[in-house]
């Protein structure tokens, strides 16, 4: 009933020319298709909860950006504001009042962040969180989580070596193991095994990082009881606790996780939603903790393009949206009403699927099991399954994020009506995985 048939060749045709340009044809990896397979989509233009792909054809998209467009696609508030800003000319290295409106929106409605710094992307944004908790405690390791993601910062791209406790390994080549050594990795959801690794590196232990909504390998919802323990365990051993919010953000609620769970980390890093879709990252902390940061403090960290007038003020605009009353409730509502008819197919068909989610991020994870807490639970032959529904539900006019252990986001822009098309899609979609 939904199928659809439609061309692809003019995006096989771009991404073709696009390999001449880029390595593997992209600018960032996950979009060449690699996890689905197939050549990845063009996409041409977006308004609402649509995009249309340079062959014309129209999906409800879920992707939503990877997560930066709460507001949908073209929203015309965040559209006005960009019009007018680049009217008054993009960018001067001065600053400007459309960085303090938007930092005071930010500070004026965040229950911990009291100073905050622009960058201009979640990489940077926990790169910069990272130094300035080394410069702040004067110690130099840092701890991450297993499953976690926080850019590409070379001491971030570290996995788990062998044993417990362990020192991490670099997941990509360049990084010098040298600082890959600086970097701990634990598993998520485990506060006997950080309680042990604190009381041996405490001492050197400037920070533990982690996503508090893990939402980079899959949707690893942690007990709230452990992000408490952890935030705990920092406070006992005397290292500083940084969110990693560049998903959770504005996602969740106005302050994210943190506001989510009524836990106060001591750093934050943010990224996507406060940028409007425009580039924009940021760091943030007691004004304690950010005095240390360059001109006031010994920690350097700058940028031409930071705090850049355009991206200032579709973040404004995006943010002022996402202030109105009941915004976060309805969200929440809207995702819900896309899942719950999908787990009730499923259910009745014996299909083994679980939809996880959190406000209006949701991940599908084709399993029985009633949590998956850490990546290792995640079973990855069920990709498979993944790679199939993904083309089935192109098939039928839905975009996903092109790979299984991405998570989706529901805009603004998902009304009703359009939330109800997509999750018949979807059911239409399961039943051609498990045929
Ligand atoms: C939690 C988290 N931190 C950091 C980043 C890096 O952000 P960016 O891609 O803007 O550099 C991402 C990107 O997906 C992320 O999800």
């Amino acid at each position: 009933m939904f199928e659809m048939s439609h061309t692809r060749d003019r995006s096989a045709e771009l991404f073709e020319e696009a390999q001449r340009c880029f390595p593997g044809g992209v600018n960032s990896p996950v979009r060449a298709f690699g996890a689905v397979g197939g050549t990845p989509l063009f996409m041409d233009r977006g308004k609402g909860p649509h995009i249309w792909d340079a062959d014309g054809q129209r999906y409800v998209d879920f992707c939503c950006s990877w997560g930066p467009l709460i507001l949908g696609h073209a929203h015309p508030v965040v559209q006005d504001r960009i019009m007018k800003a680049v009217q008054d000319g993009t960018s001067f290295g001065t600053p400007t009042r459309l960085e303090n409106e938007l930092g005071r929106m930010i500070l004026d409605h965040h229950p911990f962040a009291e100073r905050i710094r622009f960058v201009s992307s979640g990489t940077e944004a926990a790169m910069s969180a990272i130094r300035l908790a080394r410069g702040v405690t004067g110690k130099n390791k840092i701890l991450k989580f297993d499953g976690c993601y926080h850019g590409h910062v070379d001491a971030l791209l570290v996995k788990a070596g062998s044993g417990l406790a362990t020192l991490g390994t670099s997941t990509s080549a360049g990084v010098p193991e040298a600082y890959a050594r600086e970097t701990l990795v634990l598993p998520l959801n485990d506060l006997e095994a950080l309680e042990a690794t604190m009381k041996v590196h405490a001492d050197d232990l400037a920070v533990v990082a982690i996503e508090p909504i893990p939402a980079n390998n899959g949707l690893l919802i942690q007990d709230a009881s452990f992000l408490q323990g952890v935030r705990d365990l920092c406070d006992r051993y005397g290292v500083l606790l940084l969110f990693d919010e560049v998903i959770s953000g504005f996602r969740v609620a106005f302050g994210g996780a943190a506001e989510y769970h009524g836990i106060r980390p001591d750093v934050m890093a943010f990224g996507k939603i406060i940028g409007g879709g425009m580039p924009v990252g940021a760091y943030a902390a007691s004004a304690d903790i950010m005095e240390h940061v360059a001109p006031s403090g010994p920690v350097y960290q700058a940028g031409t393009l930071s705090g850049n007038p355009v991206a200032m003020a579709a973040g404004a605009g995006q943010l002022s949206v996402c202030l109105k009353p009941g915004f976060y409730e309805d969200q929440e509502r809207r995702t819900r009403r896309l899942i719950d008819p999908i787990l009730d197919h499923a259910e009745k068909k014996g299909q083994p699927l679980r939809i996880f989610n959190r406000g209006s991020i949701f991940w599908l994870a084709f399993s029985d099991r009633i949590h998956i807490r850490r990546s290792s639970e995640i079973d990855p032959d069920s990709m498979a399954h993944f790679s199939k529904l993904h083309a089935a539900l192109l098939e039928r006019g839905v975009y996903l994020g092109p790979s299984g252990y991405e998570v989706g986001f529901v805009s603004a822009a998902h009304s009703d009506a359009v939330i109800d098309e997509a999750s018949a899609a979807f059911v239409d979609a399961l039943d051609v995985v498990f045929d």
